[in-house]
This record gives structure tokens, sequence and C-alpha cells, in this order.
């Protein structure tokens, strides 16, 4: 019988350097809104996503044909930007075949930051079922990285890390020791009934929920919208599935 894989959950990437081993797969997680925004951009047609960690970064492919760019800070849309990191944005516009650019508070930073010495792979509600599967195949070790909130905890991406852990635990190839994905576990069987409901006390709700944006946190919390399954390749995050 196959050796059981490992499942790590890193709660915040101030801890990456604990976690860093140069080998297991990351699994990027930032439910409100970057990967969630990604994984509906690339639903909606979009063909390449390069994240990148600066304003003045993304700013540099603004005249470049055939590439949107977006930019969020602290929840809002920077000025001079068409996009932001609203999931719902990406869906209601005509973005097939574009290359987007992007940069936010923490998604794109906590991706540039696992990038260095390991395979990245995006996670979020909208791509749970089929991570699942293709994570299964992969025969590696996991660590899903919570890209939280400048660095510290936040609540809605350490029980998507419970319960994406929980899910490989339940396939048999995987096996955990580790007491932060236990928690991360204990988070998401206390949210089941209600996640919306749960993260009513969550920082980055209150935050969306300021800016009037509670539509997008609703959208992020749907299963299964696509099947997509975008992989970092060469600084780009590109779908490793397409049909
Ligand atoms: C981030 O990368 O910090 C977030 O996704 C913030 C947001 O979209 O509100």
């Amino acid at each position: 019988m196959q050796k059981k894989r490992q499942i790590k959950v890193c709660l915040s990437p101030a801890l990456f350097d604990l976690y860093s081993d140069r080998k297991s797969l990351i699994v990027v997680v930032d439910i409100l809104r970057a990967t969630s925004a990604m994984c509906a951009a690339f639903h909606n047609g979009v063909k390449t996503i390069t994240p990148v960690s600066t304003v003045e970064e993304a700013l540099e492919y603004k005249s470049k044909s055939d590439y949107i760019i977006a930019a969020e800070r602290n929840g809002e849309k920077v000025s001079g930007f068409d996009y932001g990191n609203s999931p719902i944005q990406y869906v209601k516009s005509n973005i097939k075949d574009k290359n987007l650019v992007m940069t936010t508070t923490n998604g794109t930073r906590a991706i540039n930051i696992a990038k260095k010495d390991h395979e990245v792979v995006i996670g979020s509600f909208l791509n749970i079922t089929a991570l699942v599967k293709w994570l299964n195949k992969q025969n590696k070790d996991i660590i899903i990285l919570c890209a939280g909130w400048k660095d510290d905890f936040c609540l809605e991406d350490s029980l998507f890390a419970g319960i994406l852990s929980q899910k490989l635990l339940d396939t048999k190839f995987f096996t955990c020791f580790n007491d932060s994905a236990y928690a991360a576990i204990e988070l998401y069987i206390n949210s089941k009934d209600d996640i919306f409901d749960f993260l009513s006390n969550s920082q980055h709700r209150k935050r969306l929920e300021h800016l009037k944006i509670i539509s997008d946190i609703k959208f992020c919390l749907k299963n299964d919208v696509t099947d997509i399954i975008p992989v970092l390749k060469d600084d780009k995050l590109i779908i490793i599935n397409k049909k």
C-alpha cells in the first residue's frame, strides 16, 4: 500500500518558514476574496493570472494588449485600475482570453511567498471538489497556506483549511500530524451548519460589509462553481486541467 501523505495547515504567511520543506505542494487560500476571485476569473475565460506583490508592478502591464490589471488594498479597488478583487465583477465582465495581472493585500503576497521553493495551487470553495480530486492524484504532501490578513490569523481561510483537510483525510490517502490542521477542522465542525453566519464576527466579513459588498461574501462561500485547477507555472497561474 502507498504511504499516506501528510496534510499541514499554515495559519498565517508569517509562520510559513516553519512549514517550508521545499517539497510539499502548497494550496494557497484567500477565501475573502483573492483565491475566490481568481477561480471566478478563470471560470469566466481568463487565460492567465500573474500575481504580483505591488501596485507598481501591476501598473507596468497597463498598456499591454490582451492584459487587464487588477489591484485591491484593504478591501477596496485601487484608483487607476479597472478591476479590484470582486469575484462578481469577473463573472459579469467580458474577460475571455485576457491575461489578468493582479495584486491584492494578502492573497497575491501569500502566493509569492509560497512560490519561492514550492509548487503552488489555488484553492477556494468555488473549486473545492475538483481540488480534492486533483490533490489526491499528486502524490505529494500538502501544506494549506492561509493568506490571513496582514500576517494575522483569519477565520474564513482557517475554516476552509479545516474543510479541505477533512475532505482529504476522508479519502484515506492522507494523514495528519499537525495541531493547526486539527484546530482548523474544529472550526469547520463548528461552522458547518451556516458558514456565512459563523463568519459574522470575522474581521474581514465586517470590513467587506462596511464597504457594502456582502454579495461578494456570499458568492465566495458557494461550493463547486467550477472544476478548474489554477497552478503556478513560471510566475503565471494557468489552468492545469483545461478541457
Ligand atoms: C486580499 O488579498 O487581501 C483579499 O483578498 C482582500 C479582499 O479581497 O478584500
